[in-house]
């Protein structure tokens, strides 16, 4: 008994141990934390739950057989974040710099599996050099096993990677294809091929960072959701988000009951639009004034910025806010800020988060660029998306809503639940005087005529009335009262039901 307990002994320390002292202490001197610190921190103290300690590689080539570290690389196991269980993998650079064999892969999946069987979400930290080189196809079917498992567990739990070092080639895909991805400045990166290849395809000189680093898929390619500044902060923002979200798509968010009142009324929101409707206001100013606390977790806040898009609480209750930011392009919808919103919405309807939309939109965004991008199929993500959510939809439009991209933005006829308008609202097909110069050509050389013309469209259309003579916004409010109008919205549709019909699957414009 005795030396089995030994043995035992001997053999956690070796797998605690990692790829050894050299390397924890080369880890550390990048600024990293390594994958077992990193748990720590992201699990309530003392509440995580470590499997397959004792697994090892079965590769034999290349004198790997004489190389083998228990764990092979990966922390796996489950534990409390807030109280609330999740699951967990991080793997560990120090072992063959975190490459993935069919071992770590079988790992990876066992949780996966469970998580799927409990119910409760799925946590990747990345740190990989990607496929295990010595092992070869092997270790491409153990990825492909995590891609699978990824898609069916997509809706089902929510699955969140933090990309804290390498994630290179087609590895990339298993982040990819979870809910979020949030990545560590300076030191982590994820690109398809790396700068080497780049080089010789394509003639560019680009560093690791410049290609796929934190700022870069957060700014320009809308990969990664947020970049935070180390491990550590990374690690305490990521307890924070885990709150806002359920367990699993038969469940609600928790509640966090908040001191903020539910009728509280700012009466600055009477005067945040200004007279002059070409004039830009901050559209998140009305969103941390309405929310519970101020309290507002932006995703994607330098992407697209032309929408907003992240969690809040009302009345304690998790919310999806997405809102059109007047200060950026107008608050125009391109190709980018709809697939942005499309996806963010996707996610709030997979997982019971109701979806307040914040209106103010003169359209799509004109030009050969966006056409030749495929705006038509990208605007149609974010229509298709609001159109097949069943979740509550509250709509407050404060300002335009204009043509196409009224219909889009969560208007009642895609469902709409409880469609609000302030005052000021502008309810139509175009801005007046695009309207007045088309229908109205032939009085373009007078300008007095036209101007007339123009004043005359406005009055008659430019408000929420005509809307509102047609059920189509249910209300007009004032601005001060946006906050009680919504939590009363939501209290009323706490239990709302509504299915579509059964369907295999969608088919979503892609
Ligand atoms: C086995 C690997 C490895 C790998 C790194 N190591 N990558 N072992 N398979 N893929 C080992 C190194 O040999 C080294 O071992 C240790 O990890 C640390 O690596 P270093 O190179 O010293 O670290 P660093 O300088 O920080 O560079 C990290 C790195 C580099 C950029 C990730 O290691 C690298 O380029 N690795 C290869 C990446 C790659 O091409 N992977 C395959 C991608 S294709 P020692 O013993 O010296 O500490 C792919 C396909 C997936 O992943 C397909 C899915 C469908």
């Amino acid at each position: 008994m005795q030396t089995i307990l030994e043995q035992l002994e001997s053999k956690r320390a070796a797998a605690r141990q990692g790829g050894g002292q050299k390397r924890i202490d080369a880890q550390h001197a990048k600024g990293k934390l390594t994958a077992r610190e990193r748990l720590e921190v992201l699990f309530d103290e003392g509440s995580f739950e470590e499997w397959d300690m004792f697994v090892e590689h079965r590769c034999a080539d290349f004198g790997m057989d004489q190389n083998k570290i228990p764990g092979d690389g990966v922390v796996t196991g489950y534990g409390m974040i807030n109280g609330r269980l999740a699951f967990a993998f991080s793997q560990d650079f120090t072992v063959f710099g975190g490459a993935l064999s069919e071992a770590h892969a079988e790992k990876i999946c066992k949780v996966m599996d469970q998580a799927m069987k409990v119910g409760a979400p799925v946590i990747g930290l990345n740190d990989s050099g990607g496929a295990r080189i010595q092992e070869g196809v092997a270790s491409l079917g153990g990825y492909a096993d995590v891609f699978q498992k990824n898609v069916l567990a997509s809706g089902v739990v929510p699955q969140i990677s933090m990309i804290m070092g390498p994630s290179a080639g087609g590895a990339v895909y298993s982040p990819s294809m979870t809910d979020f991805i949030f990545m560590v400045k300076d030191s982590s990166y994820m690109f398809v091929t790396g700068p080497e290849v780049v080089k010789t395809v394509t003639h560019e000189e680009v560093t690791a960072e410049e290609l796929g680093g934190a700022i870069t898929h957060t700014t320009k390619s809308g990969v990664a959701d947020l970049a935070f500044d180390n491990d550590v902060q990374a690690l305490i923002m990521l307890r924070r988000f885990f709150n806002y979200l359920p367990l699993n798509n038969r469940e609600k968010a928790p509640v966090r009951p908040s001191g903020d009142k539910v009728d509280r009324m700012d009466m600055s929101l009477d005067t945040l639009v200004p007279e002059n409707p070409n004039k830009p206001y901050d559209i998140k100013e009305l969103i941390l004034k309405t929310v519970d606390d101020g309290d507002f977790f932006e995703l994607q806040p330098d992407y697209a910025k032309n929408i907003v898009i992240g969690f809040a609480r009302m009345n304690g209750q998790s919310v999806g806010i997405v809102a059109n930011q007047p200060l950026v392009l107008a608050g125009c919808l391109d190709i980018k800020s709809s697939i942005k919103a499309a996806r963010f919405v996707r996610f709030c309807d997979a997982f019971n988060i109701p979806i307040i939309t914040f209106v103010d939109v003169p359209g799509f965004m004109p030009g050969t660029s966006q056409e030749y991008g495929g705006i038509i199929k990208h605007g149609a993500k974010l229509l298709y998306a609001y159109a097949e959510a069943t979740v509550p939809k509250i709509t407050v439009i404060t300002r335009k809503a204009y043509g196409g991209a009224y219909d889009v933005m969560a208007s009642k006829h895609l469902r709409g639940d409880v469609n609000l308008a302030w005052p000021n609202a502008e309810i139509a097909v175009m801005g007046a005087k695009g309207a007045v110069e088309i229908i109205f050509r032939e009085e373009k050389k007078d300008p007095a005529k036209l101007a007339e013309r123009e004043a005359e469209y406005k009055a008659r259309f430019a408000n929420p009335f005509v809307a509102g003579a047609r059920g189509f916004i249910d209300d007009v409010i004032l601005p001060h009262e946006t906050r009680r109008r919504i939590c009363r919205s939501l209290t009323m549709l706490k239990d709302k039901k509504l299915e579509n019909p059964w369907r295999k699957h969608g088919n979503i414009p892609l």
